[in-house]
């Protein structure tokens, strides 16, 4: 989908199981189901999200493993949670928001700079794409990579400041920026291909989820809706 601009509602921004499954019950991969399809419908349809490809996954994602365990019991409540390092795992709806503006295609090499929790590489994962993801703090980095893997699912992770992008892996057919920075760090937009997406909100006490397409002449840019995430740190603050 190439979708126009969305209603301006002010939101806040962070596979099925795989077989062999290391834990049975209702907190192990599979459970929660009913809470997952609930999510979808009331949150994420209900607000016209309708890329297939984005309701199959956030209906195969369990969320639930991707939060503290003290956070279990909201996993699916229509907001974000804290992850520790004062640090969160985006509301349902902005993870479905982005990836459908993504617009993500089985085989497609996209580049998410904000791992935190794994949840939104997950879904991206899940949707089949080739994912590299990259994360400032290293507990966040290396706890992300543990319960990706547990699941099952094939993320490359870094810890390391996205700013400069992942240059060994680029040119990436979508970015997502999960983080907020004030200016849209420039290696980001040169690393996509053309016709390549990049979903990033941009701001810092007001802040718009923008989506930059790259067209054979330059950049053309869609502001989508206000937003409020973290803020982006590392190398965009002295710049
Ligand atoms: C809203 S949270 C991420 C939510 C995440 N995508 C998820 O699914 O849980 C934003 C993350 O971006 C990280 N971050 C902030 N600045 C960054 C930077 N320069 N490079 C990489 N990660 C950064 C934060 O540490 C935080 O974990």
């Amino acid at each position: 989908m190439r979708r126009a601009l969305w209603m301006a509602v002010m939101v806040f921004g962070a596979c099925s199981p795989k077989s062999g499954s290391v834990h049975a019950g209702p907190e192990g991969p599979k459970g929660h189901e009913k809470d997952r399809l609930h999510m979808v419908s009331s949150q994420i349809e209900s607000r016209g999200v309708r890329d297939p490809g984005v309701l199959r996954a956030m209906r195969a994602v369990p969320r639930h493993r991707f939060v503290p365990e003290s956070q279990r019991a909201s996993a699916y409540d229509d907001r974000p949670l804290p992850i520790g390092h004062q640090q969160t795992i985006s509301q349902p709806y902005i993870v479905a928001l982005m990836s459908e503006l993504a617009d993500v295609e089985p085989g497609d090499t996209v580049l998410e700079v904000g791992t935190g929790s794994g949840y939104q590489a997950a879904v991206l994962a899940e949707m089949g794409a080739k994912v590299f993801s990259i994360e400032i703090v290293e507990p966040l980095a290396e706890q992300s990579k543990a319960t990706l893997t547990e699941l099952g699912y094939d993320v490359t992770v870094r810890h390391g400041d996205g700013y400069a992008g992942w240059p060994e892996h680029a040119p990436f057919d979508a970015v997502l920026v999960t983080a907020a920075p004030p200016h849209i760090p420039a290696p980001l937009k040169e690393q996509l291909k053309i016709g390549g997406r990049l979903v990033i909100p941009v701001g810092t006490r007001f802040q718009s989820l923008l989506r930059v397409t790259r067209t054979k002449d330059g950049f053309r840019e869609e502001e989508v809706l206000p937003v409020r995430f973290v803020p982006m740190t590392g190398e965009v603050r002295q710049r």
